[in-house]
């Protein structure tokens, strides 16, 4: 089983969501298997929606980190998105990184994968951006096992809440578990792509063969 942790914080080692995730990781499999990103250690430009990505994927012109982490994501079985909560939102570094895959979107190609988000902030009222962390992989195909956010500093039921999370993700990763509202949002999500793969396949002609290769058409 392979656990990516995507830590979308500046704070690095310091960072209290990290502290979190890291709890996921090690109630996932004891963490042995986790591999970890700090995204502020990479270099990651923007979207210049060029649209390449959809035309020949699963490139992008922009030659920076953003292809190793988009790589490891799809090599991962579960992904723990962990984000400080940012004026209600995720960092930019994770927004950048979501506006980078949008690819993923288009083909969904985190199906069969689950995810789990963390979140802290000053407030602890993170709503917004735990639902944001579902929405995404969602939109990408993948299952969200679930969420825990806390106030910072991070008490330690918040730190068992987190390690009991891991084992959920890791359960849900070992029985393929369904989350049938979930499963829902994801087919509602692939009818409209359909159509749009349709509307669109004289452009995005590598995405148009990825869905008819899948038989999805
Ligand atoms: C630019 C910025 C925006 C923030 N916005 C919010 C916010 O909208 N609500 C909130 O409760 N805390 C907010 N905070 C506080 C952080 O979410 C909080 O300190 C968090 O625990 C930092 O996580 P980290 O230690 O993982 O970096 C903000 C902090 C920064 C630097």
């Amino acid at each position: 089983m392979k656990i990516l942790l995507i830590s979308a914080s500046p704070r690095k080692e310091k960072s209290q969501t990290f502290l979190m995730a890291k709890e996921v990781a090690r109630g996932c499999d004891d963490g042995k298997t986790a591999e970890i990103i700090h995204l502020c250690n990479l270099k990651i430009e923007f979207c210049r929606h060029c649209e390449f990505c959809h035309k020949k994927i699963p490139y992008c012109l922009i030659k920076d980190d953003v292809h190793k982490v988009l790589r490891m994501m799809l090599e991962a079985d579960g992904i723990v998105l962990a984000s400080p909560n940012y004026i209600n939102h995720v960092t930019g570094s994770m927004k950048t990184l979501f506006d980078r895959s949008s690819h993923f979107i288009h083909c969904l190609r985190l199906m069969d994968k689950y995810t789990a988000g963390i979140v802290s902030s000053g407030s602890g009222h993170d709503k917004n951006v735990t639902d944001y962390l579902k929405y995404y992989s969602n939109t990408c195909g993948a299952q969200f096992a679930g969420s825990v956010s806390a106030r910072a500093p991070v008490s330690q039921e918040k730190m068992d809440e987190a390690f009991a999370l891991g084992k959920k993700l890791c359960a849900a990763i070992k029985t393929k578990k369904e989350f049938p509202a979930q499963l829902r949002i994801i087919e509602e999500h692939k009818k409209h792509f359909r159509m749009l793969m349709e509307r669109r396949k004289n452009e995005w002609k590598e995405e148009y063969k990825y869905w008819e290769d899948k038989g999805w058409l």
